[in-house]
């Protein structure tokens, strides 16, 4: 396979993958609003789309990833056997950091997305994770995703809101060069454009910083300073609480579908 078709299977899946980022994010953020918003975005991921097409978009991802990964380090090894010793160290001087950390900084996204689907997808991290049940407006008994972010990154697990946030620095740093390297990859960049567009990636990068590293930092404020940006309280007391044999029922404040007082969750 040229070096050609390598930078078109990477710009193209690093484009899979940063707009997923992006969507992923908006879908997150949806926190700050009552806990059923969440809740209810996290039950029609999972029981309402059909299931090919849950499967065909999680299959989609991992393809993206393990394309991205390949040819990064496909590439890596025919530039290194192509680069004269001389170009390598001028390349060095003039290349920004987030251009020399790519590498490094992918790899940390990499331990990133399989420490993350472990504790969010998979849930295997703690096993009060899926013991968290609500209800919906229907009265049924739904996964409270909501409880398991705010418990996820509560103080008692400072050092996993730690990684969170040091990988979505490094995210930042990623994008920040990928996104821009990317258009280069596919012959769209020109010199005019390419200001513009290093620009665009290093804005793209600090928004999701922004948006992701929001949510940890959150849980943390309200957490340790009573301002309630979030809901940590009926969490936190309801895990207390917990008889680590029936489901862990939060009954939070300011909601319309999850408050004793709707009358439809029951202790
Ligand atoms: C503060 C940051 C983040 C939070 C709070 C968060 C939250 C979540 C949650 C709750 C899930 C489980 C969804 C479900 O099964 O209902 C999930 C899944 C996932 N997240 Fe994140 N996420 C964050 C950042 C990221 C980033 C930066 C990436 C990619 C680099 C990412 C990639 C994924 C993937 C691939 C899945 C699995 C999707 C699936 O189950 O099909 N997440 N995330």
């Amino acid at each position: 396979m040229s070096s050609l078709v390598k930078k078109y299977i990477m710009a193209i899946s690093g484009f899979v993958l940063s707009a997923f980022v992006f969507v992923h994010m908006i879908g997150n953020l949806q926190v700050f609003m009552p806990p059923s918003a969440i809740n209810d975005y996290a039950y029609f991921l999972h029981h309402m789309l059909p299931w090919e097409v849950l499967w065909g978009f999680r299959f989609t991802l991992l393809a993206a990833v393990v394309l991205h990964v390949w040819t990064a380090i496909q590439l890596k090894i025919e530039n290194a056997a192509a680069r004269p010793q001389s170009y390598q160290v001028n390349a060095s001087v003039v290349a920004t950091p987030a251009a020399r950390y790519m590498a490094f900084s992918g790899m940390i996204m990499l331990a990133f997305i399989v420490f993350h689907i472990l504790h969010y997808t998979v849930r295997s991290t703690h096993p009060e994770f899926k013991m968290f049940m609500t209800m919906n407006d229907d009265g049924e008994k739904m996964f409270d995703a909501y409880a398991m972010m705010i418990y996820g990154f509560s103080s008692e697990f400072w050092y996993v809101s730690a990684f969170y946030i040091i990988s979505m620095a490094s995210l930042a740093l990623h994008l920040s060069h990928g996104v821009s390297s990317m258009f280069q990859s596919l012959g769209l960049r020109n010199e005019l454009w390419r200001y513009r567009l290093n620009a665009f990636a290093a804005f793209y990068g600090i928004v999701l910083f922004i948006g992701f590293s929001s949510i940890p930092a959150a849980v943390l404020i309200s957490e340790k300073t009573g301002v309630q940006l979030l809901q940590t309280k009926p969490v936190l007391e309801g895990v207390k609480s917990w008889d680590k044999k029936s489901p862990i029922i939060t009954n939070y404040e300011n909601c319309l579908s999850c408050c004793p007082s709707s009358g439809k969750v029951t202790k």
